[in-house]
C-alpha cells in the first residue's frame, strides 16, 4: 500500500514539475484573445451606471462565476455553537491578546470544526482585521507554543514534519516568514487566522470536510453546478466573518480578506460573494485567481483543472483548452468586489501565476470602479519592480519568488490603513 502512495506522489510530482516547465512563457506565443468588456450586459447592452451595475451587470455575472466556475453553495449552514477555547493578554511580546476560538457546525449526525486563531493589539478598542487562510495549520504562522495544533489532514511534507497526514510540533513556526504578525499588530490591526484543510481537505475527494452536509440523499459529491473546493473555503471565510460579527474586540465594518495563491484565488472569491469583508488582498492568486484565463500564459485552465480537479465546480471543465469559450474573464471577478478596496500583488520570478494576467485584470476590472467615482488601475502599462499602485484598486510586482514577503505585507498595510480611514 504504501509503496503506491509514494509511486502516487512520484508520479505526481513529476508530473506537476513537467507542467510547470512545459507550460506558455514566450509573450509572443500568448494567442490573441479578447477581454470581456466589463461594462457590457451579456446581451451587448452598456452600463453607464453604478445603478445599472447593481442592477444588471453584476447580478449577472455573479451568477455566471457562480453556477460556472466555483460552484454554488447548496444550501445554509449557521455557526451551531463557539467556544473561546484559549486566550491570554500577553501575545506578540506584550502588545496582543491572543484568542483560541472553536467554530462548530453541526447536521444530522455530522460535526465539523474549526480554530480561529486570533491575535489583536492591546491598545485598540475594536480592532479593523485581516482574516485569511494558512496552508498548515496555525501553529505554523507563529512560534508562539500556545497555539493549538489542528488534528485535521494536512499534506505530508517531509521538512515541515508531516507524515502521515498529521500535522506535528515540528512544523511550529515554519510559515512565520509568510505572516508578519508583529508588524500587522503595531499598525494598529488584528490578525485571524485558520487551517484551510479544517473547512475542506485539499485532495479530490468529496467525502470529507463540509460538502457531505449538504447532500441530498444518496449524493457523494457535489453536482455539475455546486462547489468545489475554492467555493467551499470561502463558505468558511463567510462563517468567520458571522463569527467576527459577534466578537466586541473586532471591528466587522473593517474585516479584510486576504489570501495567498489557491487561497489568493479564494479570498476573490470571498470578496465577490460576501459583501461584509471590507477590502480584499489576492497575493499571487494566478490562474483562477486574478490572472486573466484566456491570456495562455503560465498555468492554464486545462492544467488547473487535471491537477486540481476539485477546486472548481464540475461546470469549469468544459473550459479546459477552450478559454476562448468562456463569456467571461478574471477582471470581471475582480469587478464585482467594487466599490471596495482590492489589492492584486503578483511577484516576478512567479512566471507560472502569470503576473502580467494578474495586472491586466485589475487594470480592465477598473472601469467598474469608475461608475462610483473610485480611482483603479489606470494604465495599461505595467509599473515597475516595488513600484506599487495603491488607489482603491491596488497592484504591486515585487522581485523575487512565489510568496509572500514582508515587503508584501508593508504595502497591505500602508494601503489598507488609507482605504479603510
Ligand atoms: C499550484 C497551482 C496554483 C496555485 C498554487 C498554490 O502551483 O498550480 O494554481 O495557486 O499551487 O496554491 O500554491
Amino acid at each position: 500500500m504504501k509503496i503506491f502512495t509514494i509511486l502516487f506522489v512520484f508520479i505526481f510530482s513529476i508530473q506537476f514539475a513537467f507542467a510547470q516547465f512545459d507550460a506558455n512563457y514566450d509573450e509572443s506565443k500568448v494567442p490573441k484573445f479578447d477581454v470581456p468588456d466589463v461594462l457590457k450586459t451579456f446581451k451587448g447592452k452598456k452600463v453607464s451606471n453604478s445603478k445599472q451595475w447593481e442592477k444588471k451587470g453584476r447580478p449577472e455575472l455573479l451568477q455566471f462565476f457562480t453556477q460556472n466556475v466555483y460552484g454554488e453553495v447548496p444550501g445554509e449552514l449557521k455557526i451551531s455553537s463557539f467556544e473561546v477555547v484559549e486566550e491570554s493578554n500577553n501575545a506578540v511580546n506584550g502588545k496582543a491578546k491572543r484568542k483560541q476560538i472553536d467554530i462548530t457546525f453541526q447536521k444530522d449526525d455530522l460535526t465539523l470544526d474549526f480554530t480561529i486563531l486570533m491575535y489583536l493589539p492591546k491598545n485598540v478598542d475594536k480592532a479593523p482585521l485581516f482574516v485569511g487562510y494558512n496552508f498548515f495549520g496555525n501553529h505554523t504562522i507563529t512560534e508562539d507554543v500556545n497555539v493549538i495544533i489542528s488534528d485535521s489532514w494536512a499534506r505530508d511534507n517531509a521538512s515541515f514534519g508531516i507524515i502521515n497526514n498529521q500535522l506535528t510540533e515540528q512544523s511550529r513556526g515554519v510559515r512565520t516568514n509568510r505572516w508578519a504578525i508583529e508588524k500587522i499588530i503595531d499598525a494598529g490591526f488584528g490578525l485571524a487566522t485558520i487551517y484551510y484543510c479544517e473547512v475542506d481537505p485539499d485532495t479530490d475527494d468529496f467525502s470529507n470536510g463540509i460538502h457531505p452536509f449538504f447532500y441530498e440523499e444518496n449524493q457523494q459529491q457535489p453536482a455539475s453546478q455546486e462547489w468545489g473546493s475554492i467555493a467551499a473555503w470561502t463558505w468558511g471565510l463567510s462563517r468567520s466573518m458571522d463569527y467576527f460579527e459577534q466578537d466586541s474586540n473586532v471591528d466587522e465594518s473593517k474585516v479584510i480578506v486576504f489570501g495567498h495563491s489557491r487561497l489568493g484565488k479564494t479570498s476573490l472569491w470571498a470578496g465577490a460573494t460576501d459583501k461584509r469583508f471590507a477590502a480584499v488582498i489576492s497575493n499571487n492568486s494566478g490562474c483562477g485567481g486574478a490572472a486573466l484565463s484566456k491570456r495562455r500564459f503560465g498555468e492554464t485552465v486545462w492544467r488547473i483543472n487535471n491537477n486540481f480537479p476539485h477546486w472548481f465546480c464540475k461546470n469549469f471543465k468544459m473550459y479546459s483548452k477552450n478559454e476562448g469559450a468562456l463569456p467571461v474573464d478574471q477582471h470581471q471577478l475582480i469587478s464585482l468586489i467594487a466599490p471596495r478596496p482590492v489589492y492584486v500583488a503578483s511577484a516576478v520570478e512567479d512566471r507560472w501565476s502569470d503576473p502580467r494576467g494578474e495586472f491586466l485584470s485589475a487594470f480592465y476590472a477598473s472601469p467598474v470602479y469608475k461608475l462610483y467615482g473610485k480611482d483603479g488601475i489606470q494604465s495599461n502599462e505595467m509599473p515597475e519592480l516595488d513600484q506599487p499602485i495603491q488607489n482603491t484598486v491596488a497592484y504591486h510586482i515585487r522581485e523575487g519568488k512565489h510568496d509572500v514577503t514582508d515587503y508584501d505585507w508593508e504595502q497591505y498595510l500602508k494601503w489598507a490603513k488609507e482605504q479603510l480611514k
